[in-house]
């Protein structure tokens, strides 16, 4: 049990060999989820995006894709993530469409009404007080910007509530907990979209 909770927990802050041990995986493991948390975007045409602990950088990439013309900034306050994105998206950051830094999503290094889109892909379980980091989501997003979450989980499924007990500081939010934050955050419009035969959540809200 020891080595598989001290690898779960590089989910949290991947660092040192075990963070690049599990860095490796997060791509490959969570494309599914992360696919169709992005297919709950229609009807956005964002320019610039924030994606918020950006992991290994796949979605990164794939939101490169599906917005040819926008660019990505990536954070994550794992420097290991950083790197791991950085090399992911060589092409693009090297064009000048990938912009990867270290920060934490509850001191975004970035002017108020910087970004149209805020992504957060498998992350906000971790995160230092929803309804603070969600304000300051909120602050970089400009008015009428999207911001969307995407969880593997909603808590309805008992199995994933045994990584709560496994990775220090995880916290699966029901999405109504969610949607409550985003309120007190001052987001509007929340939607709340469920996969149907699978507990995948996307939230998606509006600044
Ligand atoms: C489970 S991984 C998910 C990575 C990626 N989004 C994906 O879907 O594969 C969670 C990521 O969120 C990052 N993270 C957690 N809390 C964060 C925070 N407060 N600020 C920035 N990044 C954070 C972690 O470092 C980690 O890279």
């Amino acid at each position: 049990m020891g080595m598989i909770k001290d690898l779960m927990n590089q989910t949290r802050k991947p660092e040192g060999r075990l963070g690049k041990m599990m860095i490796s995986s997060m791509n490959s493991g969570h494309a599914r989820v992360s696919d169709w948390g992005m297919s709950c975007l229609g009807g956005v045409e964002p320019e610039s995006i924030l994606e918020i602990g950006c992991g290994g950088g796949r979605n990164a990439d794939e939101l490169l894709k599906k917005y040819a013309g926008a660019t990505v900034t990536a954070v994550d306050y794992s420097y290991l993530s950083v790197e791991k994105t950085i090399e992911y998206n060589r092409k693009n950051v090297d064009r000048g469409r990938c912009t990867v830094l270290q920060a934490d999503v509850s001191q975004l290094p970035f002017p108020d009404a910087s970004f149209d889109l805020a992504t957060a892909f498998e992350t906000v379980y971790f995160w230092p007080g929803l309804a603070h980091c969600f304000s300051e989501v909120a602050r970089v997003l400009r008015p009428g910007g999207t911001f969307l979450i995407v969880n593997e989980t909603d808590g309805s499924d008992p199995s994933s509530l045994k990584y709560e007990k496994i990775i220090d500081g995880m916290k699966i939010y029901p999405p109504e907990e969610i949607r409550a934050a985003l309120m007190e955050a001052s987001f509007t419009e929340v939607e709340v979209i469920g996969h149907g035969s699978k507990p995948w959540v996307a939230v998606r809200s509006v600044k």
